[in-house]
């Protein structure tokens, strides 16, 4: 049990490292009103890390961030529209302070009775979820491709397939016209523009 979990943590981090492998404008601009900087996201995930997993949810607990940049990555605090003007921590910081929660993360989770962990294991489910979130907002991207294959690079390239025009585009593009529309659909659960 406590090796799945440390395997998954470390699986989603290596999916959130790839996908933010990036230069540093691209990771600071917001490729679409409805995403955040992926810097935001590659901050958010150590942050709700620390917060869940080493200060027990209580976010009055002092953390390792200065609470106010702490709340910089409080997703209610903040819709992903205004996301960046806000002073985020640049990536090299985010993936610094990623890193330094993860080790103290597995520190504890060392001592983390079998029976405790499934905070730990919301905490994997968390960082997948932004795992896609990044993943979707590099599909709205502009420009030339960033992502490719592990078979090679230039794959989607000689298919003669642009960054953030595949299915997964269109996939994300019909979302946010749903979530766009009026009518009797009901509520939006996930609203664009302000979900986590
Ligand atoms: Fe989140």
């Amino acid at each position: 049990m406590r090796e799945n979990v440390v395997r998954d943590l470390e699986r989603a981090r290596a999916r959130t490292l790839q996908l933010t492998d990036l230069d540093d404008p691209t990771l600071l601009a917001q490729h679409d009103p409805l995403m955040s900087p992926l810097v935001w996201d590659l901050a958010h995930v150590g942050q709700q890390e620390e917060l869940w997993l080493l200060r027990g949810g209580d976010p009055g607990r002092p953390g390792m961030l200065p609470p106010d940049v702490d709340s910089l990555y409080d997703a209610f605090k903040h819709r992903r529209a205004d996301r960046p003007a806000l002073p985020l921590l640049p990536p090299v910081e985010a993936r610094a302070y990623d890193h330094e929660v993860r080790g103290r993360v597995l520190d504890l989770l060392e001592r983390t009775p079998e029976e405790d962990l499934f905070t730990a294991g919301m905490v994997v489910q968390h960082e997948e979820q932004h795992d896609e979130t990044m993943y979707a907002t590099l599909q709205l991207r502009q420009g030339p491709p960033v992502l490719f294959s592990r078979r090679g690079p230039g794959l989607r390239a000689r298919r003669g397939v642009r960054a953030g025009r595949g299915r997964g585009h269109r996939a994300v593009l019909a979302r946010q016209r749903a979530a766009r529309a009026p009518g009797p659909r009901g509520p939006v659960l996930d609203r664009p523009g302000t979900g986590a």
